[in-house]
């Protein structure tokens, strides 16, 4: 979808569709006042006769209303005018957007702006109608037969009565960007586990720094055992599909500037291992990548906007699969750090490739460090599908990822990292175990992760209950793209 900025009164402008905002009680947007003048005050006729209720997110289209210009006029209800909170809206734009889709409409305009929602501006409102725009008429059918038919609509202009500000510019073109970036997160999620192998986001990976002129290396397993990777190796050793390490690097901004590193766990597949998850939804294991396909959405969204900011991208890729040659519970390896690890569980494995990854970031001379996994099923169990867990050993960074999770409304909460549960991973035979037990599995598993991270400041992102839905809407949400690059945006000042 393609999107621009217009300034013109809603009742003038042309086109497929003008969408304007109502709230209750006949209360409307300065848009649909506008409107409702140029027409005869037909929207208060509908108000009167109880046709247009401004019901959060109830919409109503209009065909060929004399007064506008456009051939349809869609109403979206936006509820008690002065109660509109961020949720409502932005249920609302979806609302009227998949109204939009349904239409054979090919061009929508989009007057939002004047949404007036709590804590919100107009360039809020603008960037997050582009995010939602891109995620209804999302369509993941690249491997049916016959893909279905392609949205009708492919261009939405958000539009205004009053000026278009720089502000509001900048932040369109930076959710459309964005919006790139989820779509990739998304298309790499929902690939299976048989095309999606760690040799295909090597590829990708490496299609994305062409592109984009970034630096892309990707190592071998020879390389990682010269580098002494024992961890990350160990989960690969079940499976016939080679482990690949990918490094990205995307240089934007002063060359003496540290750069941010972001590392996403790339389980192609997670069958468990000898440590075999039972059978019921185990497909969607395939999404055990979602912390590596963040990474790249989120290098597209910062070099499509060509972001001032140095960034490296970091991605263990590998598949976790039983065989005779996989790892056994009970096996010790060494970690690239030195540090022994008794795996008790072969199926806690995002930790064994992440702890090398966490290593490896080291080189980089980060000036901090967010890695992206979906870790634990606890996480799900404690946090739902609302809210990615966030972990790490620096408050000053977990409050800039958890005030941009809520800027980008792709938000996270905060777990304790207490020195206390680290005593739940001491091993009788080895440095640590790679298991804490039930309790506070999220937090364990971070403890984990955080004897690899010691150098640097360190924040851990568990999107295992966002980074995709189940169900009859099952597919992966490009989660937490928005909320990685708006933390980059925001540094980048
Ligand atoms: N990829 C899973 C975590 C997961 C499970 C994400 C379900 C989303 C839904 C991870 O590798 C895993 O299997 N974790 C184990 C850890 C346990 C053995 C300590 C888990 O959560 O059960
Ligand atoms: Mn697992
Ligand atoms: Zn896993």
């Amino acid at each position: 979808m393609e999107f621009s900025t217009k300034q013109l009164g809603p009742e003038k402008q042309t086109g497929g569709c003008v969408i304007v905002g109502v709230y209750e009680n006949g209360k409307f947007t300065d848009a649909a006042k506008a409107l409702d003048k140029a027409c005869g005050h037909a929207l208060t006729a509908l108000v009167t006769r109880g046709d247009l209720s401004g019901k959060a997110s109830s919409t109503l289209l209009l065909q060929q209303l004399s007064g506008s210009a456009a051939e349809r006029v869609l109403l979206v209800g936006l509820g008690k005018h002065g109660a509109l909170d961020s949720k409502t809206a932005l249920e609302a734009l979806r609302a009227a957007l998949r109204a939009a889709l349904a239409t054979p409409a090919s061009d929508a305009t989009l007057y939002c702006t004047d949404w007036e929602v709590a804590g919100r501006d107009a360039a809020w409102l603008g960037a997050q109608a582009v995010l939602a725009a891109a995620d209804v008429s999302y369509r993941s059918d690249s491997l049916k037969s016959k893909p279905a038919e392609p949205a009708k609509l492919t261009h939405l202009t958000l539009a205004t009565g009053g000026k278009v500000s720089k502000k509001l510019e900048t932040a369109i073109a930076q959710a459309a960007a964005t919006a790139q970036g989820v779509g990739l997160a998304k298309t790499l999620g929902n690939l299976p586990g048989n095309v999606c192998t760690p040799t295909y986001l090597a590829e990708q990976a490496l299609a994305l720094g062409k592109s984009h002129g970034l630096k892309v290396q990707v190592l071998e397993q020879a390389d990682m055992e010269k580098l002494g990777m024992g961890s990350f190796l160990s989960v690969a050793r079940g499976s016939v599909q080679p482990p690949k390490l990918i490094s990205l690097e995307y240089h934007g901004g002063d060359k003496k500037q540290k750069p941010v590193v972001l590392v996403g766990k790339g389980i192609t597949f997670d069958t468990g291992g000898i440590s075999l998850k039972p059978g019921a939804e185990m497909d969607e294991m395939k999404y055990d990548m979602c912390g590596a396909a963040s990474v790249l959405g989120t290098f597209q969204a910062v070099a499509a906007m060509k972001l001032p900011i140095n960034l490296v991208g970091i991605i263990p890729t590998c598949e976790n699969m039983p065989s005779g040659t996989a790892t056994k519970p009970g096996d010790i390896v060494t970690s690239m750090s030195g540090q022994t690890i008794e795996i008790l569980n072969t199926d806690a494995e995002g930790r064994l490739i992440l702890c090398d990854a966490l290593t490896y970031a080291a080189k980089f001379k980060p000036d901090c460090v967010v890695d992206i996994a979906t870790l634990t099923g606890a996480c799900v169990i404690a946090l739902g599908h609302v809210v990615s867990g966030l972990l790490g050993n620096d408050d000053e960074l977990a409050a800039e990822l958890l005030a941009a999770g809520e800027q980008s409304w792709d938000r996270a909460w905060r777990m304790p990292l207490y020195e206390d549960y680290q005593t739940l991973l001491d091993s009788n035979f080895a440095d640590m175990q790679n298991i804490g037990g039930r309790a506070g599995g999220t937090i364990t598993a971070a403890c984990f992760l955080a004897r690899f991270t010691k150098d640097y400041r360190w924040a851990h992102l568990d999107i295992a209950g966002t980074a995709w839905k189940s169900g009859k809407e099952k597919g992966g949400t490009g989660r937490p793209v928005g909320l990685l690059t708006q933390f980059l945006i925001n540094r980048a000042g």
